[in-house]
């Protein structure tokens, strides 16, 4: 398997339109690289490519991409693309690719049914682009040659779907991580996680590659640095940091690991800081946009 970080940075992206933050001034001035909402594609033959969720920009992300060029008159490599969530993070990007050229379209019904239910959407034409409903741990083929399942993770309803009341540990079809084979080798995809749970930790036990949520380095990082009022639990994804934060946590699972959908508030994007040092020390990755990884 071939990855490419098409974005790392969570909704928002880096800089963050309307944000004045220390990070966002600095990728602002390009003192530290600017990095593009959440996606990450995927290939094994290098040709054909499967796009894991479709961000806001996404158009700019396949311009700089050679492996996303047409190859042909009306031609596209994205063979396919997977939705883990209905977050405008993960779906807008579809509008992007509604001019009429087949691909396929994987998520669970729920999600799927987020689709059908802002019509927008149908501007993504069923006629070109088929939508298949995937059921949780059902084997699907995200590409030829390579498997796929998905599966719940804690999460909640999309933020435009949130009710009075909002439950952050939903176990369902809202909010799924997906689970890659090629031959022998195992990889999981998991931009959205409110918590790691002993079953998610049994689960991906046999990975080979860890792409996982790094929205926040403490859970209450968006409210001291005065850029907004919720936890990132709240939100929806467990914080990096702390005893029961996703470094602790994973700290068992020695496969090679990649922070992924990273806020523009989170301070490991700092080259200096010594929250990235303990996450680089800690032994993982952290996404940057075009970053490549074989497996
Ligand atoms: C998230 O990951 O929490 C969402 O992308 C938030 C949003 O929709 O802006
Ligand atoms: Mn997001
Ligand atoms: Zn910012």
């Amino acid at each position: 398997m071939k990855f490419l970080v098409l974005g790392a940075a969570a909704g928002g992206g880096l800089p963050q339109w309307n944000c004045g933050c220390p990070n966002c001034n600095d990728a602002r001035a390009g003192a530290i690289p600017a990095s593009g909402q959440s996606s990450l594609a995927v290939s094994v033959n290098g040709d054909d490519w499967a796009v894991l969720n479709a961000s806001p920009d996404i158009r700019q992300q396949m311009l700089v991409c050679p492996a996303m060029h047409p190859q042909s008159l009306r031609h596209s490599p994205v063979a396919s693309v997977l939705v883990t969530n209905g977050d405008i993070d993960h779906i807008a990007g579809l509008l992007s690719l509604r001019e009429q050229t087949h691909f396929d379209l994987f998520a669970t019904a729920d999600i799927h049914q987020v689709l059908s239910d802002n019509r927008i959407f149908d501007a993504v034409n069923r006629a070109k682009v088929t939508r298949h409903d995937i059921a949780p741990d059902a084997p699907f083929a995200l590409l030829d040659g390579l498997d796929a399942r998905l599966f719940p993770v804690p999460g909640k309803v999309p933020l435009f779907m949130e009710g009075d009341m909002v439950q952050t540990d939903l176990i369902g079809g809202q909010t799924v991580g997906v689970r890659l084979q090629s031959g022998t080798k195992v990889a999981y995809y998991i931009p959205g996680c409110a918590d790691v749970t002993a079953d998610l930790l049994e689960r991906i036990g046999d990975a080979d590659q860890l792409f996982f949520d790094g929205t926040l380095w403490d859970d209450d990082e968006m409210i001291r640095s005065g850029t907004g009022i919720k936890t990132g639990r709240r939100m929806g994804h467990i914080p990096i940091s702390g005893t029961d934060g996703s470094m602790a946590r994973l700290s068992g699972l020695s496969c090679a690991k990649t922070y992924i959908h990273i806020n523009n508030t989170n301070p490991i994007w700092q080259p200096a800081s010594p929250e990235r040092a303990a996450v680089l020390a800690a032994g993982w990755r952290i996404g940057a946009d075009g970053q490549e990884t074989d497996l």
